[in-house]
């Protein structure tokens, strides 16, 4: 095959053969007509959570959570309701949307199901669960069951290869899935029951993780929602190289202790590194600093650099705000979005 014979990119050709999705936001009007509203309640909600940032635009992320918890994914009518809310085009917030796997182009079903074909999960058996489950609901990746109950998508690893294979319902974690273990999980989800994940939060559905995503909590109180995630559990295999260590009685070596410089013999003396170099009366991990800020081509290049810069904080760094967010993520310690899949549970569902 030559270049010229390989599927163009954004093609539907290339994007079976890449896998990367160049589709559109679903605006049928059959789709569109189905819809749920955003009401005064959904916009009351997104100024909610404007007012947590510094800058309005920083709330873009958690806005299209909002939107999806309200019409299952980032619709044509979400996507302006955010520019309008934040400032934005509808082209930067198209851009972000379609950056990020969690916004969804097309209406989702009730639960989303990820399995994880990355290396270490597919090679044992995340592709193999993948297969089964597409034959069982007569869908592809992306694609919703007929009757609009799960979601199938295979996913990138999801950062719990000790637990491989893995599968996620609405982002909660179904541990060392087996082909049998997860066409039994996607029965379930389709007779409408919400097996308990292996660890972490109880499920809900698309919807309603989306909600949590857009930091709105759906427990009562803290310790509701402490005793939701906090479940014990017995560790698995995250702690079996520790376990393991014990019994050989392995410690690690100790780390260096490092002197805190106001201890070290000489203190109170200027140190080498901080003497100005003569040449321009800077010290050399500011001229450091300079040149790593004049040679940066753009200005997210200049931004990074500015971070690194001996000077971040005056004219070289962003500056730190002085306001603290209002409000805070109002989610209680441990259900923070992209948390609650963390700590290890006590078995299978
Ligand atoms: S490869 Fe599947 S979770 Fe890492």
């Amino acid at each position: 095959m030559t270049v010229f014979d390989q599927p163009y990119p954004g093609s539907p050709e290339a994007a079976r053969t890449t896998g990367l999705d160049s589709s559109p936001f679903e605006g049928s009007p059959e789709v569109l007509d189905a819809l749920p509203p955003l009401t005064e309640q959904t916009r009351a909600e997104a100024r909610e959570i404007i007012a947590r940032y510094p800058q309005p635009r920083s709330a873009l992320l958690p806005m299209l959570h909002l939107v999806q918890s309200y019409q299952g994914y980032v619709s044509p009518q979400g996507l302006t309701f955010c520019a309008e809310e934040l400032g934005l085009t509808t082209a930067e917030v198209a851009a972000v949307a379609t950056f990020y796997t969690m916004y969804k182009r097309r209406p989702t079903g009730r639960h989303l199901v990820s399995v994880c074909t990355n290396t270490l999960c597919a090679v044992l058996g995340g592709q193999r669960i993948f297969d089964a489950l597409k034959a069982d609901l007569g869908v592809g990746h992306d694609e919703t069951a007929a009757d609009g109950s799960v979601t199938l998508e295979h996913a990138e690893c999801l950062a719990a290869c000790d637990y491989a294979p893995v599968v996620t319902v609405d982002y909660e974690f179904y541990d060392q899935q087996d082909v049998e273990s997860a066409r039994e999980l996607v029965a379930a989800l389709r007779r409408g029951e919400k097996p308990l994940p292996t660890r972490g939060a109880p499920l809900t559905d698309f919807k309603g993780i989306s909600r949590q995503l857009a930091g709105f909590d759906q427990y009562g109180d803290e310790a509701a929602a402490r005793a939701a995630v906090d479940h014990p559990g017995n560790y698995g295999p995250t702690l079996a190289g520790v376990r393991l260590a014990e019994e050989r009685g392995e410690v690690a070596p100790p780390m260096p202790r490092r002197t805190p410089p106001e201890l070290e013999p000489d203190a109170g003396e200027p140190r080498a590194t901080t003497r100005p170099t003569g040449r321009t009366g800077e010290t050399p991990e500011k001229e450091a600093g300079d040149a790593r800020v004049a040679a940066a081509d753009t200005p997210a290049e200049k931004a990074g650099t500015a971070r690194t810069h001996p000077d971040e904080g005056s004219e070289y760094g962003r500056g730190r705000p002085q306001k603290q967010p209002r409000g805070g993520t109002d989610t209680p310690a441990g259900t923070e979005p992209g948390t609650s899949g963390q700590g290890p549970g006590d078995g299978k569902a």
